[in-house]
């Protein structure tokens, strides 16, 4: 059973222009054609779909992490069509701490999109699970995500050098952090974390 309450799935939350939702069999397509992009995955702790078995493991692993409360992944929806995730990981309720990962599919990297999704997700990191912190790691090379997680305002705390073995490589992580306090005062929110999250359903 989900710790938070959360029911039997994610509930759907609204982005700008595109909405976050629990991801279905019936997206197991658009997973692996995200996922079995080898520049997709090329710096995520996740080895490309090359099968349909292995997006189905994929999305099993999504769900048993909901119902253990570990980790909760977004499926991105634009016009009808899931084009990337938004994931909060190693959720740890004691220290309210989470991790934040996102992707997109190729032909949507370079339009902004991604930061029309992850505010969502860390309101309902921030609001729902009360999280007091938020973690972010992105390799020194990835630009584009170190780009985003800056704009969101996360910032640099760290580098922790050949810590992953990915890809046949072994490869660095810059150290993100978004603390709870500096999210609301950027975005003008009162302070108290006391509002819920309001999802679409
Ligand atoms: C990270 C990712 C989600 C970014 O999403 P996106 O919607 O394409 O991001 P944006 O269009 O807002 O671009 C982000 C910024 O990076 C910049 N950028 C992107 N690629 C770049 C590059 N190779 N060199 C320099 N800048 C680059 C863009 O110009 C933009 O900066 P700007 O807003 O100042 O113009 C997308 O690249 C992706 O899915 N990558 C693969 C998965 C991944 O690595 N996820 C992060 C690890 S958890």
């Amino acid at each position: 059973m989900n710790p938070d309450q959360l029911g039997t799935r994610l509930p759907t939350l609204a982005g700008e222009g595109l909405q976050l939702r629990w991801l279905t069999e019936a997206d197991l397509p658009s997973l692996q054609a995200i996922f079995a992009d080898p520049q997709v995955v090329r710096y995520m702790a996740t080895e490309p779909l090359g099968t349909r078995a292995a997006a189905e493991q994929y999305l099993q692993s999504i769900r048993e992490g909901f119902l253990e409360g570990s980790l909760y992944q977004w499926g991105i929806e634009l016009e009808g069509e899931i084009i990337g995730t938004c994931t909060l990981a190693a959720i740890d309720r004691q220290n309210r701490h989470a991790q934040i990962g996102f992707a997109l599919k190729r032909d949507c990297w370079g339009r902004g999109l991604i930061l029309k999704a992850v505010p969502a997700v860390i309101e309902f990191a921030f609001k729902r699970l009360q999280s007091h912190r938020i973690g972010a790691d992105a390799d020194p090379r990835n630009v584009a995500s170190i780009r985003v997680l800056e704009k969101l305002g996360f910032q640099r705390e760290g580098l922790l050098r050949e810590c992953y073995f990915h890809m046949g490589e072994i490869q660095d992580a810059l150290l993100f952090g978004l603390l709870q306090r500096d999210w609301f005062a950027a975005a003008g929110h009162r302070n108290d974390g006391s509002q819920s999250v309001k999802p679409v359903d």
